[in-house]
């Protein structure tokens, strides 16, 4: 009947023209603020029974969805990229590493982002913090990548402070510190010695303050907090003077001034009246670093692995949208997945992105229904180093393989190469997977090694029995091992090449310049 759904369409058509559209009324696509910390381990936060007191991630979380089934990627760049192209790196070629100050390099620019879709979807799109995707031309600045305002850094890390970046390279006699801060595209030279965790929250306070509600907003607010170096005004470390080791004791005060600053801008939403249409997403990028601090445990291996330690994110969602609240799910989810899943909550469209190996997951937290996502990719990266002193007193791990040994027996995958693949409960890790070994928190001991792990290069674990990744069950089932070799060789021949350029020394921003794009 043509006739009776070309009129349904006419009337409501125009229904969306009257009704107002009003981001502010609990009615409209919902505004979306994603909370992205930098380095937090899983026990970091009081939920999962630190000795670090974070009471309103703690509170936030109660009243919503704790997702405690939930993946990063090891590192910063990786999970960034994930998060805003919904992409593996093996198809964006950022497989290895980050993407250092003076890399030629950016997250390809034929990837259309999150926020470039949800501008599409009629969003006012801010981010503020640690960008991280690249920044040696213009074209890969925040800005020219679907943010209609950026206030933060480009660049990995620098002082919280002064807000300069050092950065060295021998061979090139590079050898700098200098400003990385931005206002929009221009260097922001106003703000030393304000604590880049107060410095971030003024400013998302601000937009939330000043945001039209007429449309809906979508903040991305990428902490620095709380990445190594370890500093923090004296008052958030204070409560924590029963902690011995210094290094999580200032982490710990960090780790307090990151869990204010998520009260201040959850106050600033109530305040602004949006906070019933707002979708509120926590999330850390990585595992805890334990050379700095941060703490994984009972989870093995830290940042840089792809131990659980390195990949199992502290996350979770917050707002009055989800039919489920008060509840740990424990479905795969997995970071890439946040693109389809905000796209299709803001009711935009996919369309323009290359073929994403995110899922919508958006029922799977608000009504607990089962995760889409069966199959996580880890990563595959040939190149892998971990150089970083392992144990605490400084030792490398010595993981030596015999790389002529072809495959070591498995038909379908090199196993020297380093990767991991998790599907359903079945996690397999190949290679050498980055530091081993297990660190409790300072004051319950010191880190420990699994018995006749050096130089193996094939574990299998069922990841919901054993989350400690202590029993290597790759004897015992062969069939799943090899069924996840053959996955991993799947992936591996859809792999792009891994792009990681060569330093380049027009990077240099001079003794009074500021980092930034110098193509
Ligand atoms: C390295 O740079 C420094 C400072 O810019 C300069 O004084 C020195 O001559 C350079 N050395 C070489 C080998 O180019
Ligand atoms: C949170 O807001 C209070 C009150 O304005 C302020 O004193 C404090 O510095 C803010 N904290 C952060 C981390 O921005
Ligand atoms: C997808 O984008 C293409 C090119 O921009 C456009 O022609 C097409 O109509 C779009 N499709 C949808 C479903 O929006
Ligand atoms: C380990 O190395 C770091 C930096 O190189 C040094 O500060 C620290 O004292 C060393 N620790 C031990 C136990 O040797
Ligand atoms: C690991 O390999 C190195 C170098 O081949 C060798 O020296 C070491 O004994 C091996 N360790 C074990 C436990 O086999
Ligand atoms: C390494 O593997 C190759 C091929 O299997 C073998 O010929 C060689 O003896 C091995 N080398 C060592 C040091 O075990
Ligand atoms: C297996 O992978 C390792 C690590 O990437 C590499 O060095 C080695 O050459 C590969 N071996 C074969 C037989 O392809
Ligand atoms: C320094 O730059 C050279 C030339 O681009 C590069 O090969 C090398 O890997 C760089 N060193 C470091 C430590 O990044």
């Amino acid at each position: 009947m043509p006739g009776l759904s070309s009129s349904l369409g006419i009337v409501l058509c125009w229904l969306c023209l009257v009704l107002p559209h009003s981001a502010g009324a609990s009615s409209g696509p919902p505004n979306m603020v994603f909370v992205l910390a930098d380095d937090l381990g899983f026990n970091d936060v009081g939920f999962h029974g630190s000795e670090i007191r974070t009471p309103n991630l703690d509170s936030l979380s109660a009243q919503g969805v704790r997702l405690e089934g939930y993946y990063t990627q090891p590192l910063c760049t990786p999970s960034r990229s994930q998060l805003l192209s919904g992409r593996y790196q093996i198809h964006t070629g950022l497989q290895h590493q980050i993407i250092w100050p003076c890399q030629p390099h950016c997250l390809p620019l034929d990837e259309k982002l999150l926020p470039e879709l949800l501008k599409e979807a009629g969003y006012i799109t801010h981010m503020v913090g640690k960008w991280h995707l690249g920044m040696y031309r213009k074209e890969c600045l925040p800005t020219r990548r679907g943010f209609d305002s950026y206030f933060g850094y480009l660049t990995g890390g620098e002082d919280y402070y002064s807000h300069q970046r050092c950065y060295e390279n021998k061979t090139l006699n590079i050898s700098r510190c200098a400003l990385d801060l931005r206002d929009g595209e221009a260097a922001a030279t106003a703000y030393l010695n304000k604590y880049s965790t107060h410095l971030f929250t003024e400013r998302a306070v601000d937009l939330i303050a000043n945001h039209q509600i007429e449309k809906p907003l979508f903040l991305y607010l990428a902490y620095q907090s709380v990445h190594a170096p370890l500093e923090v005004p004296e008052p958030y470390a204070q409560p924590y003077a029963f902690i011995k080791d210094k290094n999580r004791r200032l982490y710990a005060g960090m780790v307090s001034a990151l869990d204010e600053a998520v009260g201040n801008v959850t106050d600033a939403l109530k305040k602004k009246g949006i906070w019933d249409n707002t979708v509120f997403i926590f999330s850390t990028d990585n595992g805890g670093q334990t050379l700095s601090g941060g703490n994984n445990w009972p989870l093995r291996g830290r940042k840089w692995t792809l131990w659980e330690g390195g990949v199992r994110g502290v996350g979770f969602v917050t707002s009055s949208l989800l039919k489920q609240k008060g509840i740990a799910s424990k479905e795969l989810i997995h970071i890439s997945d946040w693109l389809p899943t905000l796209v299709h909550l803001a009711g935009g469209s996919t369309n323009g992105t290359k073929p994403l190996d995110g899922f919508d997951v958006w029922k799977t937290i608000s009504e607990g229904s089962p995760s889409p996502r069966v199959e996580l990719l880890h990563n595959i990266d040939p190149l892998f180093v971990d150089s970083f002193p392992c144990s605490t007193n400084n030792k490398t791990e010595k993981w030596s393989y015999n790389l002529t040994a072809p495959h070591w027996g498995h038909p379908s995958f090199n196993t020297s190469i380093h990767a991991a693949i998790r599907y359903k409960k079945w996690k397999l890790l190949t290679g050498y997977p980055g530091c081993s070994r297990w660190f409790p928190p300072p004051s319950l001991g010191s880190d420990f090694a699994a018995p006749n792990s050096e130089n193996k290069t094939l574990w299998l674990f069922n990841i919901e029995d054993d989350p400690e990744e202590r029993n290597d069950l790759s004897q015992n089932y062969p069939d799943v091992v090899e069924i996840l070799l053959s996955r991993l060789e799947h992936y591996y021949k859809d792999s792009v090449p891994i792009d990681y350029p060569d330093d380049d020394p027009k990077c240099d921003p001079g003794p009074s310049g500021v980092w930034g794009p110098w193509e």
